[in-house]
């Protein structure tokens, strides 16, 4: 066999590079992009970006109650109880962990209601929680939810791998309680249905008056912000005067230049049509878009060339993963010894140092990607708020990419620096941790004050 030449791969590389590099004008067409599909989402006209009121707006920091606050939404499912004092802090006194199954994320809706049931049902034993008083429950549910009111909504789609049967379509709370009734647990009473990026923003905004918009890059990613009632023509409220938290779902936004590995990853997915910004953005995809890009190459005969079976380790669906690429961006050791670590782990015990400096360089442009095309979506949302950025806007960020990704954030202020000059120092981007468990319990204690004022 013809073996390619340095230059062959380095030509093949570059070309890959240019495909993956997101200009300053690019993003300026992405906000744009943005703008119009905010409109149109608003206005409840067919968009690729959903705008879904979430029937709250943000805290004034006086808040208090306890509360029980369930997390659903990624790998883990998680119960808390949060106390609020009132003046600004939310203490979280006791939380269990869950790992999901992934045949209950897999099987039937009833199912994965049943696995919350029980595992709250843990949580209140473990804690010695009396089961003769009553709860509010506070319920992070992150997907896209058509709310009605504050407690209730129903699953529009499925996202992030979760295809539980009879749930989309169906109020999400009437399935809880349901399931609650099942294992006979009657002390709890919902108060609050939020998504993670409500949560996250309210709470920032708890103790932060300039904090506006809640974003998460995890496993998936969205954001959501503060609106004005008068721009949200869909929801004809009695007081247009106010604001209201608006869930954007901007993982689904599709004005955006896909490469062959995206749609390959596409097509494979779960979902496949859909939720394109988070499949270039989010944990749950870019060690796949990566993964894609070795096989092409090996193939190619351009990487892993002393490993005749080099294919056949990463042939698995998602068997790169997102903390992966963390780690092999992280490696700063001089021959990369950290990436050969975890390339003989995978089975790849034969490569050379111009192997791992290449899918280091797969990373670092895959990643770059992502970091770009998330900070062009939270420019689109600053500007449609503030166009001129007369005013601070603090930027409530959580998730695990976010959070643990090396340089991810740097990436996404250096374009708010590129973009906007000194006016950038008006964006303030916060990791906000853990902000979608204590959120929610905001957001009831929230929308319980505002039933008492109108009573
Ligand atoms: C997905 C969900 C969205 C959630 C996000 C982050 O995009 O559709 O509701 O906020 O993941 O968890």
């Amino acid at each position: 066999m013809i073996k390619s030449t340095p230059s062959a791969c380095e030509e093949f590389v570059s070309s890959l590079e240019k495909l993956f590099t997101i200009s300053l004008n690019d993003i300026k067409v992405i906000i744009t992009g943005f703008h119009a599909e905010m409109r149109k989402g608003l206005s409840g006209h067919e968009s690729s970006l959903k705008m879904i009121p979430s029937f709250v707006d943000r805290p004034k920091g006086n808040e208090k109650g306890k509360f029980i606050a369930l997390d659903l939404g990624g790998t883990n499912f998680r119960v808390l109880a949060v106390e609020l004092d009132g003046v600004g802090n939310s203490i979280v006194s006791a939380v269990s962990k869950f790992a999901i199954p992934k045949k209950d994320m897999e099987g039937t809706g009833e199912q994965l209601f049943d696995f919350i049931a029980d595992c709250i049902d843990s949580f209140l034993t473990e804690n010695n929680i009396d089961r003769k008083n009553f709860y509010d429950l506070a319920f992070t549910f992150s997907f896209p939810v058509k709310q009605t009111n504050i407690v209730s909504g129903s699953l529009i789609v499925w996202t992030k791998g979760f295809t539980a049967k009879g749930v989309e379509g169906e109020d999400v709370i009437i399935l809880l309680n349901e399931a609650l009734s099942r294992k006979n647990i009657s002390c709890i009473k919902v108060a609050a249905l939020a998504n993670d990026t409500v949560g996250t923003l309210a709470a920032r905004s708890y103790t932060d008056p300039t904090c506006d918009l809640g974003v998460i890059m995890g496993t998936g990613t969205n954001a959501c912000y503060r609106e004005k009632l008068s721009n949200i023509p869909k929801l004809r409220g009695p007081d247009p005067e106010g604001y209201m938290i608006v869930n954007m779902e901007w993982g689904n936004f599709d004005k955006l230049r896909l490469t062959r590995y995206d749609k390959q990853l596409d097509e494979a997915s779960v979902n496949p049509g859909a939720m394109y910004l988070e499949k270039m953005v989010s944990g749950m995809y870019l060690g796949e878009v990566t993964r894609l890009i070795v096989i092409d190459l090996i193939k190619r005969d351009l990487m892993f060339l002393n490993e005749p079976d080099a294919a056949e380790s990463f042939k698995k669906k998602d068997s790169l993963k997102t903390e992966h690429m963390s780690l092999i961006e992280g490696d700063e050791t001089e021959n990369l010894g950290e990436t050969e670590q975890f390339l003989n782990n995978s089975g790849i015990t034969n490569t050379t140092l111009h192997d791992r400096t290449l899918l280091k360089r797969l990373c670092e442009f895959v990643s770059a990607r992502a970091a770009r095309l998330g900070a062009a979506a939270i420019c689109a949302v600053i500007t449609w708020m503030d166009p001129e950025l007369d005013d601070m806007h603090t930027v409530a960020v959580d998730g695990s990419l976010f959070g643990k990704y090396p340089g991810f954030g740097a990436k996404i202020t250096d374009v708010f620096k590129k973009l906007y000059g000194e006016k950038a120092e008006k964006i303030i981007l916060v990791h906000s941790k853990d902000g979608s468990g204590k959120g929610a319990a905001i957001i009831a204690a929230v929308a319980a004050s505002s039933e008492k004022n109108k009573t």
